[in-house]
């Protein structure tokens, strides 16, 4: 069983180029392209007429071309063309999903269109703000359920023995966890005051000892 009406990470925008990319979320299979602006779009990775994966086929301006017989769709994910067709049946398209691009990353709403809400997009304090710095990685892929994921990462109270290495230590050992219940979910965050940071942010510290204040979720 899954959520659908929330906003999910598609991809990393970066790694949408020039060609589709499959993807697959919450089970369903998407295919991810962009226009000529640059815009993403995500459709429904089947073909109407004989189910081809439309991440076979090939971009054609704003629309997307199947690979088999040349049926295209546009960014709605209606036919515009069939091809030695007198006309388009209207019922041939195929599901467009939400899909914005923020922080890096293509958000995908797979709940109705019609309650997609960017403004719900979980808010990233700092974001531009040019004294801050970004780092990136690649997507790392856990080989288990989904809910041990969640589990894990709304339980902080692990990283002190953990990851007693890189970003937990002592320090979070005897900090209690705060967690505030939502109409969208729950946070799990605590603060931790005149401690000493943990191994992985000491080469960013500009100065040496204790910190006044360190919010970690
Ligand atoms: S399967 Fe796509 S056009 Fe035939």
């Amino acid at each position: 069983m899954f959520l659908f009406d929330a906003w999910y990470v598609a991809a990393m925008d970066r790694d949408l180029a020039d060609v589709p990319l499959p993807i697959r979320v919450l089970n369903e299979r998407i295919v991810l392209y962009r226009q000529t602006d640059g815009t993403a779009v995500a459709l429904e990775n089947a073909c109407v007429h004989r189910k081809l994966p439309l991440s076979m086929g090939r971009i054609q301006g704003d629309d997307i071309e199947c690979g088999y017989h040349g049926l295209v769709y546009n960014a709605a994910g209606e036919c515009v063309r069939m091809p030695c067709a007198d006309r388009i049946p209207k019922k041939a398209r195929v599901r467009s999903y939400p899909l914005v691009s923020r922080y890096g990353l293509l958000w995908i709403w797979m709940g109705s269109a019609e309650r997609a809400d960017a403004a719900t997009i979980c808010h990233v304090e700092q974001w531009g703000n040019p004294s801050w710095g970004v780092t990136g990685g690649d997507a790392m892929t856990v080989d288990c359920n989904y809910l041990y994921m969640t589990d894990n990462l709304l339980d902080p109270s692990h990283v002190a023995w953990v990851h007693r290495s890189s970003f937990g230590n002592a320090a979070c050992e005897s900090t209690a966890v705060q967690v505030a219940a939502g109409e969208a979910g729950v946070i799990a965050s605590r603060w931790m005051r005149a401690v000493e940071v943990a191994p992985i942010y000491v080469p960013f510290m500009p100065f040496s000892g204790i910190v006044r204040s360190i919010a970690a979720l």
